[in-house]
């Protein structure tokens, strides 16, 4: 089966054309993050203007590199939601307007249901169930027990119990907004990966002086809190150096994902760890997880997809295959979420 995937949530234009769920015949994604560099985040009316201007191309090309036309799908799967309402409407109706047009079944899909079908793609060996979903994002960080593909009566794919999250900044907005504060650049996460990496080579003095809290790392939850890690280094970046700073940031916080997802797993004793979202690109995240979790094998996204893309959104749909009748009912759904 082969479903054409098409994402638009956040700033990012990206379709794909994926086959059973898993062979990705094609990859495209258009991304405005040159516009927001200059802004030093994302304008929504920007995003949304520039998403209108590639849709179609982006389709076009998803289509070409797959090297079929649409008589070779299936079906199209969308992202309604979470995300920007004026992002999330371009997606939307543009592949109501193809399932029309071309007469294919339409398949609405959760955005963070999307990045946990990420590290499916490509693979062979699929996670066992249940398992414990770390989603890591720019807009969410939730962490979520997963116990099979989609019920029959779940609203919007997958069979999710909801476990914690964040009370305040997600973690990805959070490494946005310090590397604003340490004149680091956007997007946040690589630019402070690529400056800790800078402080590994530096003499280990640097860093002696700097521990930043790590929080709600030992409370008997799943929740997590990052706003005050940023107001931390916003009182210390002025007389500190940056690499060593960054550094810390990024040790912080990976060691509270790492931790706090460990523990989800034991207390459901989890058969799989998958983590989705554009922060699972993070390489300490990834070792620590790696070296913390014995047995229980962990299941990454490839580089390319840990980012918003078509691929997940086609992928997740394959799974929880519900396309819906009418067209007119569906709708983005900005505030959407797990359930
Ligand atoms: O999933 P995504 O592409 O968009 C959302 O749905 O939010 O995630 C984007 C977020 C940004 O906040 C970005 O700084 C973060 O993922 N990110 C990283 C890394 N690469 C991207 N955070 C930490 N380490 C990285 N290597
Ligand atoms: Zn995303």
């Amino acid at each position: 089966m082969r479903i054409l995937g098409i994402e638009t949530s956040c700033d990012e234009t990206a379709a794909s054309v994926v086959e059973d769920g898993v062979r990705v015949l094609s990859h495209v994604v258009a991304s405005s993050e040159e516009l927001h560099r200059k802004t030093g985040g994302i304008v929504p009316e920007v995003a949304a203007r520039e998403q209108v201007r590639s849709i179609i191309p982006v389709v076009d090309e998803s289509l070409k590199q797959a090297a079929i036309d649409h008589e070779g799908l299936d079906a199209i799967a969308v992202t309604v939601g979470p995300g920007l309402i004026g992002s999330l409407l371009v997606g939307v109706e543009t592949a109501k307007t193809l399932a029309w047009v071309w007469g294919k079944p339409l398949i609405p899909i959760n955005h963070l249901v999307a990045h946990i079908y990420a590290p499916f793609l490509e693979l062979e060996k699929f996670p066992e169930f249940p398992a414990v979903c770390l989603m890591v994002s720019g807009g969410h960080t939730d962490l979520v027990l997963m116990r099979g593909h989609s019920l029959p009566r779940a609203k919007r794919g997958g069979d999710f119990k909801w476990l914690g999250g964040t009370l305040d900044d997600a973690a990805g907005e959070c490494f946005d907004k310090v590397a604003r504060i340490l004149g680091l650049g956007y997007p946040g996460g690589p630019a402070i990966s690529r400056a800790a990496t800078d402080n590994n080579q530096a003499p280990i003095t640097n860093n002696a002086k700097i521990i930043l809290p790590r929080p709600l790392i030992h409370e008997d939850n799943f929740d997590f809190s990052f706003s005050g890690l940023k107001t931390a280094v916003m009182r210390l970046a002025p007389t500190s150096n940056t690499s060593a700073v960054a550094y810390e940031f990024q040790e912080a916080v990976t060691d509270v994902l790492a931790v706090k997802t460990i523990k989800a797993a034991e207390k459901f004793s989890a058969k799989s760890i998958i983590v989705g979202g554009g922060v699972a690109a993070n390489q300490r995240l990834r070792e620590k997880l790696g070296e913390c979790a014995g047995n229980v094998p962990v299941f990454f996204p490839a580089l390319k997809y840990c980012g918003d893309n078509g691929a997940m959104v086609a992928g997740a749909a394959y799974f929880n295959f519900k396309s819906v009748r009418d067209l007119f009912k569906v709708e983005a759904d900005p505030g959407l979420y797990f359930g």
